[in-house]
């Protein structure tokens, strides 16, 4: 999949122009705060519709501009598509259309597979079970229509079952009857996307150590113990032998959920479920949390990143890679070696501020690219 051209006018910083594109990799270069960022957001829009930064439209209208629209053509499994975007600050109205067919509310463009790699993401492995959890949302969910069906679905139950569980503990009292097909929805859709999850950490975590293998053979004093693995942590304590039975994990969340039955009223919320899933990076067998260090954990990061592209790349289509200004945060060598990992990507987009890495990574290495330069807010092809 890749994007051919774009049209951007009072996207954030960007003002107006149509910018054309290759495949493989593309550059964007400029100082701080011109509109890298703002750049690859527009085209994760295009693709996705919607942004990785922010949920309010708002946000990507130009500051005293009354609107904001994207045009671009996407090659998406040989086909083109040609996607419109738009949002009217005065109106709160979104606009979005694929070859001139108008989207519905709650239909996604949802061009896959996209990856996306932002400083933010480094800190997967430190920060809390949500982000993690919205990690592994995001990603399946691109993939998969009955993953995002499931979790919606789950959400809901989950917020009614809240909701109940909030008056019984007012009341002092357990309404069954009315819990009872929360609970089995909770229990049906929560056991597909436990299985979902299980799936999906199981193939990203061998591509993943794989990878992560790659980065660190050439560094004697990191190698030995440093296998990198991903396990999975649900919320429901399903023994990792039964999570291809679906039969089985209903019947073992069921069975979780019944016996906290008394805790969770007291309470006034649920707490066995999904919704409590993690999952950990381990190294070397050892929690990468608390024990490796800062750069180890860059690694492991890059490790996953490199293993999304390669399986969207094997299983599905190759993918878009988005990089925003990771390069300046590594070493010269692991520069070099993430190039490799990330090469199953049709098309990438890179941004950086120093003119260094150009040299040193690029030109240097006899990688050929397209560059562009953006100062304030306007983006010039220079190669
Ligand atoms: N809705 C908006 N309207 C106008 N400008 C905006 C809007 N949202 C953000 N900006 C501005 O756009 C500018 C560019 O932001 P962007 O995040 O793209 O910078 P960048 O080139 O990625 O910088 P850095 O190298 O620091 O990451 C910033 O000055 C920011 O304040
Ligand atoms: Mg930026």
């Amino acid at each position: 999949m890749f994007v051919k051209d774009l049209q951007f006018i009072n996207f954030r910083n960007l003002k107006r122009e149509t910018v054309h594109f290759q495949t493989g990799l593309t550059v964007i270069q400029g100082a701080n705060g011109q509109g890298k960022s703002n750049f690859l957001e527009a085209i994760y829009y295009l693709c996705q519709g919607k942004s990785f930064r922010t949920l309010k439209e708002s946000d990507m209208v130009c500051w005293n501009k009354p609107y904001y629209f994207l045009h671009g053509n996407i090659v998406f499994k040989k086909r083109l598509f040609k996607v419109e975007v738009g949002y009217e600050l005065e109106k709160k109205r979104k606009v979005a259309k694929i070859n001139g067919r108008l989207i519905q509310k709650g239909e996604s463009l949802n061009f896959s597979p996209i990856v996306f790699f932002v400083p933010d993401d480094l800190d997967l492995i430190r920060r809390g079970p949500e982000e993690r959890r919205t990690f592994l949302d995001r990603e399946i969910g691109q993939l998969s229509l009955f993953y995002r069906d499931c979790l919606q679905r789950y959400k809901k139950a989950l917020r009614q079952k809240n909701r109940l569980l909030k008056i019984n503990r007012l009341q002092k009292k357990i309404d069954r009857e009315l819990l009872v097909p929360w609970n089995k929805q909770i229990t049906y859709f929560g056991s597909r996307i436990l299985q979902q999850r299980a799936r999906f950490l199981s193939i990203w975590g061998q591509l993943a150590a794989h990878n992560f293998h790659h980065l660190f053979k050439n560094d004697n004093n990191e190698k030995g113990n440093m296998r990198l693995s991903l396990e999975y942590r649900p919320g429901v304590s399903i023994k990792t032998d039964l999570m291809g039975t679906l039969k089985e994990i209903e019947r073992e969340m069921e069975r979780e959920i019944s016996a906290a039955e008394q805790e969770e009223s007291e309470k006034g919320f649920s707490l066995v479920g999904i919704h409590k899933d993690d999952f950990s990076f381990l190294m070397g067998g050892k929690e990468a949390r608390r024990f490796a260090s800062q750069g180890q954990q860059r690694s492991a990061i890059i490790s996953l990143k490199a293993a999304q592209i390669q399986f969207y790349s094997r299983n599905f289509e190759k993918p878009i890679f988005i990089l925003d200004d990771i390069f300046s945060e590594l070493d010269h060598t692991r520069r070099k070696q993430c190039f490799l990992l990330f090469q199953e990507a049709q098309q990438t987009f890179i941004t950086f501020s120093l003119d260094e890495i150009l040299d040193d990574s690029f030109i240097g290495q006899g990688i050929p690219f397209s560059l562009f330069k953006i100062h304030e807010g306007t983006i010039k092809s220079v190669i």
